[in-house]
């Protein structure tokens, strides 16, 4: 059984992310989208609710799964039996960080991470920037999968009313 990680923060989840769950899911037998769970940075979206909207992007595929891990991701690899991350790469700019963490990741556990090139509609796309366009009323229909859009909007009118 060959079990690949997709780790992130996924605050929220977009297109870009599900595009690299769903190619990682054809080349392993089974999935674990890894939500990371960090007390020191508030999101937009509790981990809760992170882990509610990924499973109900996630259900239509029958080999992908949502778990949150704290501490060392090679640590969760070990115990979850994990073979290798997956990781989105969209541009050069995010090469950098990626192979130190790759690199740091074989070298603490020989744990592999593999790459998959982002889906070029996707490659401007990161959650950091859905939030900031959709905090000023931006349209971000068709960036991220409808059940974040709906969560979006409500969180946000919250966030403005308050
Ligand atoms: O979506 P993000 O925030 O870019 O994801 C970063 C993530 C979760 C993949 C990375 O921060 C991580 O693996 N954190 C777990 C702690 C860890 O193992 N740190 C050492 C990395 S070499």
């Amino acid at each position: 059984m060959r079990t690949a990680v997709c780790p992130g923060s996924f605050d929220p989840v977009t297109n870009g992310h599900l595009d690299v769950f769903v190619r990682a899911a054809a080349m392993a037998d089974e999935v674990i989208v890894g939500v990371l769970i960090n007390h020191t940075k508030a999101g937009l979206f509790t981990i809760e609710e992170r882990i509610e909207i990924l499973r109900e992007v996630v259900a239509p595929y029958p080999n992908i799964r949502v778990d949150s891990f704290h501490g060392l991701l090679v640590d969760y690899c070990r115990d979850q039996g994990v073979t290798a991350i997956v990781k989105g790469l969209r541009a050069i700019s995010d090469f950098d960080y990626e192979l130190q963490m790759a690199q740091m990741n074989y070298r603490l556990a020989g744990v592999e991470t593999v790459f998959i090139t982002t889906n070029p509609l996707y490659s401007f796309l990161s959650s950091s920037l859905v939030k900031e366009v959709a905090k000023f009323g931006g349209d971000v229909e068709g960036l991220v999968p409808d059940a974040v859009l709906m969560r979006l909007r409500a969180k946000l009118s919250d966030t403005m009313g308050a």
